[in-house]
């Protein structure tokens, strides 16, 4: 096999093997697998190259735990005021148990967190960043390391205060919280639909 079919095959399995990791162990990430996975991220397409992103790498684990709790206080005070985050009553009821138990940490107490942050407003920058996610995650998955989205994080960190102390200037948004980490334990597959094809014109 061509090295380039070898890391072809590896992109796929990297598709399929990633998984949302929600347990990991106490190893810290060292600063050159974090720029590694920087630069695997900034590989991805972006709308007019404008290359809109930029990267917050917070490895504190005292302040994960603060922005945390205030996450889920922000998040709690949204459901009870009706700015649902979803309409599914069970779904709810779960969300309320959950981020209302003080022992729940949203950022699983994994070592490090990895913001895309937006810097120009424009039609595709938020896609831009999202492309660049999964690209790091991938290249998590690649490098045997676990990674999970925590959409959760967004509101906190978008909140004034909290930008001025992770130095988000007041033009830059945080758009994808990214937990990265050493696995602990195996993942269980999560299973998708199938792929709904609505028009297939020939
Ligand atoms: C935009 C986005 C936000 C997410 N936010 C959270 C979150 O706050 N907490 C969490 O535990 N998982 C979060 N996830 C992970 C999803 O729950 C997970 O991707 C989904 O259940 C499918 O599982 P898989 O990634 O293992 O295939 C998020 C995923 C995405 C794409």
């Amino acid at each position: 096999m061509s090295t380039l079919i070898e890391e072809r095959h590896d992109i796929l399995r990297a598709i399929y093997e990633r998984r949302a990791v929600r347990a990991y162990t106490a190893e810290r990430l060292s600063e050159n697998v974090i720029r590694a996975l920087l630069d695997a991220a900034i590989q991805a397409p972006t709308a007019m190259h404008v290359e809109p992103w930029a990267f917050v790498v917070v490895q504190d684990k005292v302040l994960l735990k603060r922005l945390s709790d205030r996450a889920k206080a922000i998040l709690l005070d949204d459901i009870k005021a009706g700015r649902e985050l979803t309409q599914d009553a069970s779904t709810k009821s779960r969300l309320l148990r959950t981020l209302g138990d003080p022992s729940f940490n949203i950022f699983y107490d994994a070592g490090t967190l990895i913001v895309i942050c937006r810097k120009h407003l424009g039609p595709y920058t938020e896609a831009d960043c999202w492309l660049a996610a999964e690209n790091l995650m991938l290249a998590a998955c690649a490098k045997d390391l676990g990674t999970c989205c925590i959409g959760f994080a967004i509101p906190v960190l978008n909140e004034a205060d909290v930008k001025d102390e992770l130095k988000i200037p007041d033009e830059i948004t945080a758009v994808v919280p990214i937990i990265v980490g050493f696995p602990r334990g195996a993942v269980e597959p999560v299973s998708r639909k199938p792929s709904q094809v609505l028009t297939w014109i020939r």
